[in-house]
């Protein structure tokens, strides 16, 4: 059996390594300048573990000549992917926030079901900004595959983003365990899900991954698209300062097409910061 010591780096008097006070410093100014999100004192033992797992990939001796290599390298290089998906969080499960999901659907869809009337080819155009692993996205395409009626009419578009290389990988394979898959009602998962033969594992069927597309996209910076109709940005801007939150917002709010709408966490604390929009929910808002 290999001993801990032989996988972790220990300091003189036996004790698991951490970073010190200024690396923490130095380290969580450099995750905020590239991504927005505040990496607080209090995560010193996370982060630590989480660099301890970096340099075992790539054999680089510690932490400082670890940060001089992310502050060496191009921000496109992958072992920023690598770092970023390692301390960034990905929970995610499908119709998480049940209440959203069925305003969504009865009345969101059934407004646009209404209004399609005698269009002969509707669309929907939604954003899905910081998507994980991909349960966001495939819950609006589930969605829409269950509540719009002649779907083959409608042009429909999911565009599904995520800082997360490695998360995004995952959302393109489109398949979920049980625990992402708890809160799928029975009916969708007999339509639009194929159940490996032995184990828990679900794997979306191409009349949902069809209408979605997943792109690597950092929220402090524009997205190259054209506006949306609907906007979900959830449970991402909790780990970010105000200021960080502000510089989103205003790449986001932009994307959001005139009369269209944004879903927000119930706890992202933007109600304020969004000038302009009517709050119609404390997680729902109406670009004017
Ligand atoms: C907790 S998950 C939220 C997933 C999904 N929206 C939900 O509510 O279930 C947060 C995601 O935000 C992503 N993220 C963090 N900072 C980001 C940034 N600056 N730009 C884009 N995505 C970011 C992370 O990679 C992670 O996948």
């Amino acid at each position: 059996m290999t001993s801990m010591s032989a996988i972790l780096p220990v300091s003189p008097v036996g004790t698991v390594e951490q970073v010190s006070d200024n690396q923490l410093k130095r380290y969580a100014d450099l995750v905020y300048e590239r991504t927005g999100i505040r990496v607080s004192p209090q995560k010193k033992m996370l982060l630590s573990n989480r660099l301890r797992r970096r340099l075992r990939e790539t054999g680089i001796a510690d932490f400082e000549e670890y940060y001089r290599h992310l502050t060496r390298v191009r921000s496109n290089d992958p072992e920023w992917d690598a770092f970023l998906q390692e301390i960034t969080t990905h929970e995610t499960y499908l119709f998480r926030d049940e209440s959203q999901w069925t305003w969504f659907r009865k009345e969101y869809l059934a407004e646009c079901v209404a209004e399609a009337r005698g269009n002969t080819s509707p669309s929907l155009r939604i954003w899905s900004a910081a998507c994980s692993t991909g349960d966001e996205p495939m819950t609006i395409a589930c969605s829409v595959a269950a509540c719009l009626p002649n779907l083959t009419q409608w042009r429909v578009q999911i565009v599904a983003t995520d800082i997360g290389v490695g998360a995004l990988e995952q959302a393109r394979s489109a398949v979920f365990g049980e625990r992402a898959m708890r809160l799928v009602p029975d009916e969708y998962r007999r339509r639009f899900f194929t159940k490996a033969k032995d184990a828990q594992i679900w794997q979306a069927k191409p009349a949902l991954t069809s209408m979605i597309t997943f792109r690597q996209h950092n929220l402090m910076e524009p997205l190259r698209d054209r506006p949306f109709d609907l906007v979900y940005l959830k449970n991402v801007l909790i780990y970010f300062d105000a200021v960080s939150k502000r510089k989103v917002l205003e790449n986001v709010c932009r994307m959001v097409r005139p009369g269209g709408l944004l879903v927000a966490g119930a706890a992202e604390g933007i109600a304020d910061m969004l000038k302009g929009f009517v709050r119609l929910q404390p997680w729902l808002h109406r670009r004017p």
